[in-house]
């Protein structure tokens, strides 16, 4: 990695639906320059993760099939790049273990795209949390259904996916529920899994050390009436506090404060979310941010994931 480049130059390793998204957020921001792209289905694209090394690139934007995520990232992060990924960051937590100490022994930024933690909604309502305006918060409930449900071949690869609508929805919905409530302990997890060999429906519930508990379902191709339901409410003793999306897209979110039986809107579309999370990765890389030890919260995320699981994958 030199350091001699005002803007980093990013390499982006697979540019499919999510890539390509990330790329043209990257390119409109200029916060950074897209160095090197290598992707072996998109033609004049580099071949593979050894060619954008050979490009020089200043960090790698990872956006492969999930199952390849985790040694592709240690590859870079032995290099001394640093890395931001898709979710999932790797398909169990002893990998994601194995990222993570790799960024902090390489001393190195890794950032993995929760990208609903940035939208507006989410940031309204993880501030009425940490206000204490609602009180003691006992219990949330999160909902993410797919009706589209995926449509990549690899997908239906368990190698590939690590696993079916939890490892592809559900593992936002920990960790919207553990980013808004600062990051507590998970003392006890249940759940039920419909579908083989990979789930397309969960039923899951986990009690905080708090004691506050979770109720979390998700889903791919539920007769939901819509697209997409994407619902996250925290319930406290002196209010509520809710996100959700709106008319079934996937994109646009309120937020909306929950007192008896009164609705009050904090924020509403629009809101251009969808690229905050690389170009806010992309900015501190530019301000020479190394490792962020808060990269354990992705760790805990898959320990969670694991515990849901239970060792079904
Ligand atoms: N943050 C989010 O909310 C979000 C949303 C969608 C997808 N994702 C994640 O992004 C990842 C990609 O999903 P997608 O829907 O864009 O898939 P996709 O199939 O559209 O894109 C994957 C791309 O990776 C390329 N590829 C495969 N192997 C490669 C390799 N070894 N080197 C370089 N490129 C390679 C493929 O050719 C393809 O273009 C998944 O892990 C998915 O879970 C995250």
């Amino acid at each position: 990695m030199t350091s001699t480049h005002t803007r980093p130059r990013l390499g982006f390793l697979g540019v499919g639906w999510i890539g390509r998204q990330r790329l043209d957020a990257i390119w409109q921001s200029s916060v950074a320059e897209v160095a090197a792209i290598a992707d072996p289905a998109v033609d004049d694209a580099l071949e593979s993760l050894d060619d954008l090394f050979a490009a020089d690139v200043d960090g790698i934007v990872i956006a492969t099939p999930s199952g390849l995520h985790a040694e592709q990232a240690l590859a870079a992060l032995d290099h001394g790049v640093p890395v931001f990924c898709q979710k999932p960051l790797a398909l169990n937590a002893p990998d994601a273990r194995r990222v993570v100490d790799a960024a902090r022994a390489a001393d190195r930024l890794v950032g993995v795209d929760f990208c609903y933690r940035q939208t507006e909604a989410a940031q309204r309502v993880k501030e009425a949390v940490a206000s204490g305006s609602l009180g003691d918060v006992f219990a949330a409930d999160l909902v993410f259904h797919n009706a589209y449900g995926p449509d990549k071949p690899w997908f239906s690869d368990p190698a590939l996916a690590g696993g079916g609508c939890v490892a592809d929805l559900g593992i936002h919905l920990v960790d919207l529920a553990l980013w808004t409530l600062g990051l507590p302990q998970v003392r006890t997890v249940t759940a039920r899994l419909h579908g083989e060999p990979l789930e397309d429906y969960a039923a899951v519930q986990l009690e905080l050390e708090t004691g506050t508990v979770l109720r979390l379902t998700c889903s791919w191709w539920l007769h939901a009436g819509r697209d997409c339901v994407l619902e996250a409410t925290f319930y406290g003793t002196h209010g509520g506090a809710s996100i959700r999306n709106v008319n079934g897209s996937f994109v646009d979110f309120v937020a909306e404060r929950l007192d008896g039986t009164n609705t009050e809107m904090l924020a509403g579309p629009p809101d251009d979310w969808s690229g905050r999370a690389v170009i806010e990765w992309a900015q501190r890389l530019a301000d020479g941010a190394r490792f962020d030890p808060a990269a354990e919260e992705y760790v805990e995320v898959h320990r969670v994931l694991d515990l849901i699981y239970g060792g079904a994958r």
